[in-house]
């Protein structure tokens, strides 16, 4: 098979993850100049054959097999992320706050000009629950799923336990690469939202809007409660939840809720992410690293590989509109959030 031309934008800590990935397997991509901020600081601080270029036009010049956007945000991101499937590239997305924003608009355009998007990095870093919630969504049973999925909360949670200061726990999680670029994102429940917004897409059907969903923030906890909390050998978790209701909606959350030790998700330390998904007669878990570069990158590579897979299939290149991947989840009428 030939070549894939890959752009990655944004070169980060999930994007430089990426790059590693795709350098790896010189024979199978070719990489467009990574899109940056600041070309001159990644030339400089870079050992590998890489270009840079704070340019878009650049980096998509050509019109790439796969663009990979890495750049985070909901401005350029937004912006590029549709453009590149209109042009008639695959998009592979990390960014949970784009897809959130644009799901419909964005599947729309993909499958439009016969490309794919897809975005299993954008919840749980490498843990699959996309994957999960589309495999056992696919009789319409999916009662409910929640879950530890702001790797960030859970790493601070785990200091605060230990004793650290909220304010150097969130400064450690933005070096380790976990935190959003504006880490109040994941302390306020903003990017648990957004991930709420594509399980909630996959398990339901349904397409809720981000700022539908009631999120209480870490910051809220005082003192007091934390104390008792750790007084009676309990965990502080940020747990992310929607469910369908007996009446047909679709009711999703984010709240700080103090866990029992022996709850499933209490044991989750670091930047670990773990998901209940409820069915009738049993519930199915998966746990893993939900943040930080590798695992992420790893997710990313994953949808990579599987859109190159569909090029040496000869899938790719002969099926115009591909089958719309919701097709087997059952539809709800409305998606309202509580
Ligand atoms: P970083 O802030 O580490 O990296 C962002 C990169 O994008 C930087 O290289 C930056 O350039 C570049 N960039 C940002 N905006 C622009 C712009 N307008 N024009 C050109 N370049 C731009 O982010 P992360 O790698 O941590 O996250 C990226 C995305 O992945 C986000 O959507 C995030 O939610 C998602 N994600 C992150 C995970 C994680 O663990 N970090 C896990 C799962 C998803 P420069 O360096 O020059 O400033
Ligand atoms: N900031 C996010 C988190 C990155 O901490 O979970 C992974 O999506």
């Amino acid at each position: 098979a030939r070549k894939l031309k890959v752009a990655v934008l944004g070169h980060g800590a999930v994007g430089a993850g990426v790059c590693s990935h795709l350098l790896a397997h010189p024979g199978r991509f070719e990489l467009a100049p990574v899109l940056v901020r600041d070309p001159a600081k990644h030339a400089a601080a870079c050992d590998r054959p890489l270009e840079f270029t704070d340019d878009p036009a650049v980096a998509l010049a050509g019109t790439p097999d796969i663009v990979v956007e890495t750049l985070g945000g909901t401005d350029t991101a937004r912006a590029l992320s549709q453009s590149v499937l209109r042009d008639g590239s695959h998009l592979v997305t990390a960014n949970k706050a784009v897809v959130a924003l644009d799901i419909e608009r964005l599947n729309d355009l993909a499958r439009q000009q016969g490309r794919q998007l897809r975005y299993s990095a954008a919840i749980g870093g490498g843990v699959p629950i996309l994957e999960l919630v589309d495999l056992l969504g696919r009789n319409g049973e999916i009662l409910a799923v929640e879950g530890v999925m702001n790797g960030t909360c859970n790493f601070i949670f785990d200091q605060l336990k230990q004793g650290t200061r909220l304010a150097d726990a969130v400064s450690e999680a933005q070096r380790l690469g976990f935190a959003e670029a504006d880490p109040s994102t994941d302390l306020d429940g903003h990017d648990a939202a957004d991930k709420l917004v594509l399980l909630a897409h996959h398990a339901f059907g349904v397409t809720l809007h981000p700022s539908q969903i009631e999120k209480e923030s870490l910051n809220d906890l005082d003192g007091n409660r934390i104390r008792a909390v750790n007084e009676k050998g309990m965990v502080f978790k940020q747990i992310a939840r929607c469910e369908a209701t007996p009446d047909g909606r679709v009711e999703a959350r984010v709240e700080i809720v103090a866990l029992e030790p022996d709850h499933p998700l209490a044991g989750l330390v670091n930047e670990g992410n773990g998901f209940l998904v409820k069915l009738p007669q049993k519930t199915v878990s998966v746990r893993g690293k939900g943040a930080g570069r590798w695992p992420t990158a790893e997710a990313v590579f994953a949808d990579i590989m599987d859109i190159q897979r569909s090029y040496l299939t000869g899938e790719a290149e002969a099926s115009p509109v591909p089958e719309n991947p919701l097709s087997h989840i059952r539809r709800m009428s409305t998606g309202q959030v509580a």
